[in-house]
């Protein structure tokens, strides 16, 4: 199954003019989450959720890529394929870590019991190209589980080692029917034990949580996780899949104190986010830009699903900032910039466009200032985002961007200006939209579908506004 999955896509990859250029994308066919997001022998690898036979989910393999900065990311072959008795329904999202020279995988195997659907987690070991499943198999079953969890809802496990012990985090569905996050820990990865529940939704963070992932950040431990089947309160979370982070503190015996709960991305499209720290020490995240809610595909690709930027990591006032990877500047081709006070309707700038851009924008807010930007703009098609500061309201919108299915188009997001100056960084790469609000407190992402020839970016404000905008041109040769 391995060998006939990378025959297929090396038949069919296509080498394309309109691929985005600096954020991974499926070689051909279906990825969802990443996943062993891990640094081994000094570079970064990811691997990822991946059905390369069509343009939807099907039984999962794991796609495997790597990069030495985050930007440029280069194709390895398929690590693994859902070919054994305990995974041939889908080798679904687990992690990575390097240890002793060796690449170590956890990950879940699903296959069927009795017409129903069972998840356990297992081990592969590999050397940065070839992955092999361990003999022990799965080395995590349903039988570990507290009483009366879910044996369908386990999986996405989460592997890190602390000392000599290492430790599995894994996601499952409790007897209230809602997300739990499961402690098992091991000496040798074959044999493990159950330690206790680390945080649940008791239904009050959606359902079923998916894809943990746990580390430090300054004094704090950060969980991050992905609730299914939310429901929207007020403009902090939406219906359906949200991504969180958990804030709180881990105490020597593994005992999570919960103290806050914000949400990763307020946009569209990003999911089941993983981190590592990068060689210089950064907490950098990588997710899926894409929801399970929506499904925009491009009329002109074979293949479809790619991975956010990469973003770094910080917290102030308790909250985690995320920032673009710094990576991104050395990818700067040209640079121009206009400043000025400005009014009037769809207003365009020279040489403020692109659709591989990386632009800086510091907007003067006035207490009744809306403005509006449409970006990936030609006569036809646009996206954009506006703000009003009467509401305090900030929307991204994709209504007029060309889709053809009624997925969700629109999202409000709570925004103050600072010191009367709301800053935006909006990182276009072809089709997609990622934008950092006020240096990186709230994050927006969104994919959008437009012909590449629509690059006008135009601005309209109701009053006289003052602006500064700094465009990047990206080039990743
Ligand atoms: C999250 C998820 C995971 C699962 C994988 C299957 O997007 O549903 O929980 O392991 O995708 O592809």
């Amino acid at each position: 199954m391995l060998k006939k999955a990378n025959d297929y896509v090396k038949s069919n990859y296509k080498e394309e003019s309109n691929r985005p250029k600096f954020h991974f994308n499926s070689p051909v066919g279906w990825i969802n989450d990443p996943n062993g997001f891990s640094v081994y022998k000094g570079e970064y690898h990811l691997f990822y959720q991946y059905h390369p036979y069509s343009m939807n989910w099907g039984p999962m393999h794991w796609g495997h890529c790597k990069t030495n900065d985050f930007i440029k990311w280069e194709n390895l072959d398929i690590a693994l394929a859902p070919d054994e008795n305990f995974d041939n329904f889908g080798c679904y999202s687990g992690t990575a870590i390097e240890y002793d020279d060796k690449h170590i995988i956890m990950y879940t195997g699903v296959f069927r019991e009795n017409y129903e659907e069972r998840q356990v987690q297992c081990i592969a070991i590999g050397d940065g190209v070839n992955y092999k499943k361990s003999k022990n198999n799965p080395v995590i079953t349903s039988d570990l589980l507290p009483k009366n969890s879910s044996k369908v809802d386990f999986r996405d496990p989460k592997l890190f080692k602390d000392k000599d012990t290492y430790y599995s985090l894994v996601a499952n569905k409790s007897e209230d029917g809602s997300g739990q996050l499961l402690l098992f820990s091991s000496t040798d990865l074959n044999e493990w034990k159950f330690l206790n529940i680390l945080d649940k939704s008791n239904n009050e963070i959606g359902k079923m949580w998916e894809c943990p992932d746990i580390f430090n950040l300054d004094d704090k431990t950060i969980i991050l996780v992905s609730p299914q089947n939310m429901q929207a309160t007020e403009l902090e979370f939406h219906n359906g899949h949200n991504t969180i982070y958990l804030l709180g503190e881990l105490d020597n015996n593994y005992k999570f104190t919960r103290e806050i709960v914000g949400k990763i991305d307020y946009g569209l499209d990003f999911y089941a986010p993983q981190s590592i720290k990068t060689l210089d020490g950064r907490r950098i995240v990588i997710g899926w830009l894409q929801s399970w809610d929506n499904h925009i595909l491009h009329d002109d690709c074979n293949w479809t699903g790619i991975m956010s930027l990469p973003r770094e990591l910080t917290i102030k006032d308790n909250k985690i900032y995320q920032m673009p990877i710094k990576e991104i500047s050395n990818y700067y081709d040209k640079t121009y910039s206009i400043e000025g006070e400005f009014i009037g309707q769809d207003l365009s700038f020279k040489n403020i466009n692109g659709r591989y851009i990386d632009l800086f924008l510091d907007i003067n807010i006035e207490s009744d200032t809306i403005f509006l930007i449409k970006f990936a703009c030609d006569d036809k098609f646009y996206s954009s985002i506006s703000y009003n500061s009467n509401t305090e309201i900030f929307t991204i919108d994709r209504t007029y961007s060309g889709l053809k299915n009624d997925v969700l188009t629109k999202r409000d997001v709570s925004v103050k200006s600072i010191d009367g100056i709301l800053k935006l960084r909006i990182i276009l790469d072809r089709y997609s939209s990622e934008i950092f609000i006020n240096e990186g407190e709230k994050v927006v992402s969104m994919l959008f579908s437009t012909d590449i020839n629509a690059k006008d970016i135009k601005f309209s404000f109701n009053r006289k506004t003052k602006i500064s905008v700094v465009n990047n041109i990206i080039d990743v040769n």
